[in-house]
């Protein structure tokens, strides 16, 4: 019997005996399929950017999406590739950095972009200071992903009300697109 590293998982298994497992999954890859989750890879230098990611997590929760957040500067890009596969929704989150988007977060968006992942929709939440073309860069950097982009919410400096209000109005959004998309039941 061989053991195989499959993401997280040692599987007791032999492919060789069992070829409908790799098949399956095969099929379920290159199939239209995603999933009523949402993929939010985020960096925040000074905690606006994860105040936001905190509030939007709990938004998106209380409409019952799944959300699987990782903080870019611990996370394993593996499993961040691996969750990639059939999320409904990406959403990046960054602070501005010397006018763009923090290297982190370009990183994840270069790697989602060289995936292709079946991902339906994106959108960008984050901080700036005083200016700059973050959107536009991380924009720039998903144009191979076959996504719509969802108006994102930038704050200036620590989020406000205003600010927390955009983010539950994406959540809706997130919420209608995956129910026009019967991800939901
Ligand atoms: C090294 C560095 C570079 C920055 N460059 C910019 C910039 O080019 N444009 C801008 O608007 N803000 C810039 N800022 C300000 C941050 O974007 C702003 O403080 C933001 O609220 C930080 O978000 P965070 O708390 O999630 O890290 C910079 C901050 C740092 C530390």
């Amino acid at each position: 019997m061989t053991n195989y590293l499959f993401g997280n998982e040692w599987l007791w298994t032999d492919f060789y005996d069992d070829p409908d497992f790799i098949i399956n999954a095969y099929k379920d890859w290159v199939s239209d399929k995603v999933k009523n989750e949402v993929v939010l890879p985020f960096i925040s230098m000074h905690h606006s950017t994860r105040k936001m990611v905190e509030y939007f997590v709990d938004a998106l929760i209380e409409r019952g999406i799944t959300v699987r957040q990782f903080d870019l500067v611990v996370t394993d890009i593996g499993k961040l590739a691996v969750s990639l596969v059939d999320a409904a929704t990406i959403v990046l989150g960054s602070p501005t950095v010397l006018t763009g988007a923090h290297p982190k977060v370009t990183y994840a968006a270069i790697l989602a972009n060289a995936l292709r992942p079946k991902t339906k929709f994106a959108s960008i939440i984050g901080s700036y200071g005083w200016g700059g073309k973050m959107v536009e860069q991380i924009t720039g950097l998903i144009s191979n992903l076959r996504v719509e982009l969802l108006e994102p919410v930038i704050a200036k400096g620590y989020p406000k009300d205003n600010d927390f209000i955009a983010l539950d109005r994406l959540a809706d959004e997130i919420l209608t697109k995956h129910k026009e998309l019967k991800v939901t039941e």
